[in-house]
């Protein structure tokens, strides 16, 4: 199998754990990296000799032997590069969020189809084998109905100045709340505070009903003193846990539920039954990510829409920032 061609653009906090994985995955080969910032392209250029560095993102979509362009820059960057590599006829990876806008995220997704390229958004969660047990859990019914969901990402942790709480950390908490109710939101609320950057929400509280019912929450800080990763997944008939900042319980089923009991009128118990902590393969999430673009670039899946399911992600971000502004005091 024939290695492919891959650049990298961006060397912030994130690029170099993806510049890291694909120079380290067999199915490819890191061929550049691209940062404007001088200090950090010679830094990162040090730890990846093989590899030629450049400030210009075009000598990356110039280059014929380039196969694909990962794009870990900030998000207000990420249309146009996304875009012109597009049209480079590059495959890009791009970090979440996809774009700035649905309108924009449409656009780019539309051009991917029309050249027969990879387009896909970095939601790393998504390629977390916890992620995929609770996915398991509940699409098998093992849970009962869903009736909701709630996500935890707190911390006291990277301040942004340029993306509020619900952008940066809110990106991750959808994705995977989309990704387990298979649906977009009928409606969403959110309320949030700016205390450090004006116009920059530090902490916001999103409230989501779906279609179907199933309703969500997220908590989103980066203003807090607990770290949390968390998502809880509450059905009719079990109860689970996905957390994130647990080495070896990345998932809790709880045979919690409750009954109605028709000797005493019809009245309400709650039943609590065994925990169980399902075994979770201990793979890198961001390792299984990058492989998973590079399946995907080699045509060995099908695509399935991972474009469609970052603008599905960037809708409802929408949505919610509508909320947070029509709710501003
Ligand atoms: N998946 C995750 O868990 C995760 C975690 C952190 C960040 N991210 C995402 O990664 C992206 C980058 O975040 P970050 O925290 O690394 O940001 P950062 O600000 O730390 O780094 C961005 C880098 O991009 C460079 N840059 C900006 N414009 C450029 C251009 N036109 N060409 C080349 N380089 C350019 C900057 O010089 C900087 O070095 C964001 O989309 C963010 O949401 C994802």
């Amino acid at each position: 199998m024939e290695a492919l061609t891959v650049g990298v653009a961006g060397l912030g906090h994130w690029g170099p754990n993806l510049a890291r994985n694909f120079d380290d995955l067999p199915g490819s080969r890191l061929k550049w990296l691209c940062d404007r910032d001088e200090e950090r392209l010679a830094a990162h250029g040090h730890r990846h000799p093989e590899a030629e560095t450049t400030t210009r993102f075009e000598d990356l979509l110039e280059d014929p032997d380039v196969d694909a362009v990962v794009v870990a820059t900030p998000v207000v960057t990420h249309f146009e590069l996304t875009r012109d590599a597009l049209l480079a006829g590059k495959h890009v990876f791009v970090e979440k969020p996809l774009a700035l806008s649905s309108t924009w995220a449409e656009q780019l997704a539309e051009l991917a189809e029309e050249r027969g390229l990879v387009l896909m958004p970095g939601h790393l969660l998504l390629y977390h084998p916890g992620v995929a047990k609770l996915k398991e859990l509940v699409d098998s019914g093992e849970l009962g109905r869903i009736l909701y969901v709630y996500g935890n990402r707190q911390n006291l942790g990277q301040i942004r100045r340029d993306e509020n709480a619900l952008w940066s950390l809110g990106a991750h908490d959808l994705s995977v709340i989309l990704h387990l109710v298979g649906e977009e939101p009928a409606e969403a609320w959110a309320r949030g505070e700016s205390f450090l950057t004006e116009g920059v929400e530090d902490v916001v509280f999103c409230f989501i009903r779906f279609p179907s019912g199933v309703v969500a929450h997220m908590h989103l800080s980066w203003l807090d003193p607990h770290k949390m990763r968390r998502m809880t997944v509450v059905g009719d008939q079990k109860m689970a846990v996905f957390d994130d900042m647990e080495l070896e319980r990345k998932v809790t089923v709880y045979d919690k539920r409750p009954e109605q009991q028709t000797e005493t009128y019809g009245e309400w118990m709650t039943r609590t039954g065994d925990i169980f902590v399902p075994k979770i393969p201990n793979d890198e999430p961001l390792r299984l990510e990058c492989q998973h673009f590079l399946s995907l670039v080699r045509g060995d899946r099908e695509p399935a829409g991972v474009a469609r399911d970052g603008l599905a992600v960037v809708r409802s971000l929408e949505l919610l920032q509508a909320s947070l502004e029509r709710t501003a005091v």
